[in-house]
């Protein structure tokens, strides 16, 4: 049974998954590397908590239990009474696949390893661990809190067993599981970074500016965001990393990354983030 998780990485997305399981009442060790985005994780969840308190979502009891669940930590031995840990570390295989050999050394032999992965192989990432049978992919989509859906994914070697438990914790947070096979890109990123890279092409090209391309599909197909301005959202270093995975795991040109894509992620522009992408946000 699942009580204490770790999620390391404290992006925008390893602070929006430790801010819904330690909600649904789980105890949190909220890891990274940096200090600061540990800071930066911890004000960014009080701050949504205290809007959730202010539109009546949640009540003052509730956020105060939430943030006692959350604990934040620098030292990944916090894992070894972990029963449940889940990677959110930036999109590099090869990163991915030391943090989890090192895990493996610390962590009970119970636990379960996910990966919140855009694109990376779960099987991949298994083979490097001796417990390959216990490591998933668990995929949240961006705003965590706000985002209704998880992509399961199983890896070659994944266990009904540890699929079973993942589906139970996807359930707990209230939210819709769909099972993908390991395949690059699984099904969300398989759709939706060409549908980004080919709207840098369209600006690459000169079919269109950067907002028109962005007003074309928030006011003809109803999108919430522009493609640019969801891939800035994204991050550009991510959604590289995505369309990189794609190319080289599926073999198609069709999935070669726009050159102004690499261009922006090689001058450090990458979206919001940083301050800096398609749009400026400083
Ligand atoms: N954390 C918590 N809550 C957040 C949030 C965050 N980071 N960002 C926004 N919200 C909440 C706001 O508090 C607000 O809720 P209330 O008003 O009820 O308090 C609600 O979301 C709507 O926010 P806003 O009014 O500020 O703005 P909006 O109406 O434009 O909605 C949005 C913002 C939900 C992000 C919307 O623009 C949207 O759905 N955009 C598309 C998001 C998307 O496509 N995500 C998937 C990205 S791809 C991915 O995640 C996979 C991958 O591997 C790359
Ligand atoms: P981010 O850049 O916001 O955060 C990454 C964090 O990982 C940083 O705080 C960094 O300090 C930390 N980190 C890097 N190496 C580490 C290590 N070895 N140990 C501990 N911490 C480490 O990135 P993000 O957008 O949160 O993305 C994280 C993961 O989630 C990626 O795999 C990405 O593909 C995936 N993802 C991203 C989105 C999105 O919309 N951004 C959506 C779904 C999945």
């Amino acid at each position: 049974m699942v009580k204490k998780i770790m999620v390391i990485g404290a992006g925008q997305m390893g602070s929006g998954i430790a801010q819904v399981f330690a909600q649904a009442n789980y105890e949190v060790v909220l890891n990274d590397i940096s200090e600061e985005s540990l800071e930066k994780a911890k004000i960014n969840i009080e701050k949504h908590l205290t809007r959730s308190v202010l539109k009546e979502r949640l009540t003052e009891a509730e956020k105060t239990s939430t943030l006692n669940n959350l604990k934040l930590s620098t030292n990944l031995e916090s894992a070894s009474d972990c029963d449940f840990i889940i990677e959110a570390i930036i999109e590099d295989v090869n990163v991915k696949k030391t943090l989890f050999k090192a895990l493996d050394e610390i962590a009970k032999a119970s636990a379960i390893f996910a990966s919140n992965t855009s694109s990376i192989s779960i099987t991949e990432l298994a083979a490097g661990t001796k417990r390959p049978d216990q490591v998933i992919g668990m995929h949240f989509m961006n705003p965590v809190p706000v985002m209704k859906l998880v992509e399961i994914i199983r890896g070659l070697q994944t266990s009904d067993a540890t699929y079973e438990v993942i589906k139970g914790l996807s359930d707990k947070l209230s939210k819709t599981s769909v099972e993908a096979n390991d395949f690059p890109g699984f099904v969300a990123n398989r759709v939706l970074m060409p549908l980004i890279n080919e709207a840098v092409y369209a600006v690459y090209e000169g079919v269109s500016s950067i907002e028109d391309v962005d007003t074309v599909m928030k006011l003809g197909m109803n999108h919430p965001m522009g493609p640019l301005e969801l891939a800035d959202f994204i991050g550009l270093d991510t959604c590289l990393s995505i369309m990189e995975v794609l190319h080289e795991g599926l073999g198609d040109s069709k999935y070669r990354p726009c050159p102004l894509l690499k261009q922006y992620v090689q001058a450090g522009w990458y979206g919001k983030k940083t301050g800096k992408g398609f749009y400026d946000y400083n």
